[in-house]
């Protein structure tokens, strides 16, 4: 199938190479000149396991292409695919300008039946205004054509994309046109041969399964960090408490991770414009708010900790961190908790060492060149002379140090864990004070 996608971003890439790996001839589009140069050098401008390999080859096979030119794009794909960015607002919202562009470049280019997909995480009603404004196009050529728009959206997680497209839990389609139906149906035919994992729908049910899959997992999140706090305060353990609730099969283990907050390109996004969404229509989502609250503060708690430990001035104190990224296997910093962990200790006069595997030449474009943040070049070599450790992010490497060196190295033997990496009655033998979120420690 001939297949155009509009925006080269992390879900426009993964998408045109997925789609390309399974045979399908696929042009991407992107309006930065430099990005699609890069692209067609064979760089890849994020990082993500396994994507670079799979564009170079599908390039070297002749099926992906990229370009700036937006007429070709245009006539290249009986599919056309929207993965713009849809920034969000001042006030929450999604921001659908990009969406509605290339909208309008379809309906002003188009010349034969096209099946247009929103895959960008886009408000409930977007199908809609995407259809209207490729009619008005239309209509303003004096040209009539059949067309479809369809929502697709996306369940991808950073670092693990690739392998969520090509073996995805379920491919959530919204159309209300049966030519339509079966395209998205061979398009996803070889993703699920196993069996069939296509869930159809209209389009705005599927606008909003997308915004309330990430809610319901931001809320499970945010529920277990508030319910640690107070397993903190009556004694208790929630790691003990995340296993006794996560055997039972109607709850179930995933996502009742306690830790320093959610954080990353798609949970505090996408809490937020849904919250708008409700204000707009008069339906108060009290359930959410709470949700978005607690993971405020619940970014706040390593600091808390840090102040009962050090005190509210932390001047002359230098603080080792492990780990800037959201999340592991990526660079990604978007809503990160550990840019409000630097920016809290910054503001209590502190300085910070800083190691992350990957994410490092990301937090200097974020952070610039301020000499209070600096940047080490292995987990230990952060650990010199600093007062104590901070985690903030549950890298694969940070899980069993040695804690021998981790205690000559440290000023004082004090570990602050905001993802519970670690068995406290080890770190305890270790000599180490231990201080991870909503655990009894010995
Ligand atoms: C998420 C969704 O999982 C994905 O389906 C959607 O398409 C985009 O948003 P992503 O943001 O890449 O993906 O990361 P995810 O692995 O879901 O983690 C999000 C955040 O939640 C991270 O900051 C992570 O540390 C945090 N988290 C996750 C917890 O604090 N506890 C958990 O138990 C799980």
């Amino acid at each position: 199938m001939k297949i155009t996608v509009i925006g080269t971003g992390y879900v426009g890439l993964v998408s045109g190479a997925c789609l390309a790996e399974m045979g399908n001839d696929v042009l991407c589009l992107d309006l930065d000149p430099a990005k699609i140069r890069i692209l067609q050098d064979g760089g890849i401008p994020i990082h993500e396991p396994g994507l670079g390999p799979m564009v170079e080859r599908n390039v070297a096979a002749g099926r992906l292409h990229f370009t700036t030119d937006i007429d070709e794009a245009v006539r290249f794909g009986t599919v056309q695919f929207i993965a713009v960015g849809t920034p969000p607002d001042e006030d929450g919202s999604a921001d659908l300008k990009y969406v509605l562009a290339a909208a309008r470049n379809i309906g002003s280019r188009m010349d034969e039946y096209k099946v247009v997909v929103d895959k960008s995480t886009v408000p409930v009603g977007t199908a809609d205004k995407v259809r209207a404004v490729i009619a008005e196009a239309l209509a303003t050529r004096g040209v009539t054509l059949p067309f479809a728009v369809v929502s697709n959206p996306e369940f991808l997680k950073e670092g693990a994309a690739i392998e969520d497209f090509m073996k995805p839990d379920r491919i959530v389609i919204g159309a209300d046109d049966e030519q339509a139906i079966s395209v998205m149906r061979a398009l996803y035919a070889p993703f699920q041969r196993n069996r069939d994992k296509l869930v159809v729908m209209d389009t705005r049910s599927a606008e909003l399964t997308k915004y309330a899959a990430n809610a319901m997992l931001a809320t499970r999140i945010s529920f277990m960090n508030e319910l640690a706090l107070l397993a903190e305060k009556l004694g208790a353990d929630i790691e003990l408490v995340r296993q006794g609730i996560g055997s039972d099969p109607r709850i179930g283990y995933h996502f009742l991770y306690a830790g320093c907050g959610y954080g990353g390109s798609c949970f505090p996004k996408d809490v937020k414009a849904l919250i708008h969404s409700g204000a707009e229509v008069g339906q108060g989502l009290g359930v959410l708010q709470a949700v978005e609250a607690a993971n405020e503060r619940q970014k706040r708690v390593l600091v808390d900790k840090i102040v009962q430990r050090f005190g509210e001035d932390l001047r002359n104190h230098r603080f080792a961190l492990w780990g800037l990224a959201f999340k592991p296997n990526t660079d990604d910093m978007r809503d990160a908790p550990s840019r409000v962990l630097i920016a809290e200790l910054f503001k209590r006069g502190a300085t910070v060492t800083a190691y992350d595997p990957v994410a490092a030449d990301e937090a200097r474009r974020l952070f610039g060149a301020d000499e209070r943040l600096a940047y080490a070049d292995s987990p230990m070599d952060a650990l010199a002379g600093a007062d104590a450790l901070v985690i903030a992010t549950e890298w694969k490497e940070f899980r069993s140090p040695d804690f021998g060196r981790i205690k000559t190295l440290l000023k004082h033997p004090v570990i602050f864990d905001g993802r519970n990496l670690y068995e406290p009655s080890l770190l305890k033998a270790a000599g180490i004070q231990y201080s991870p979120i909503g655990r009894v420690t010995p």
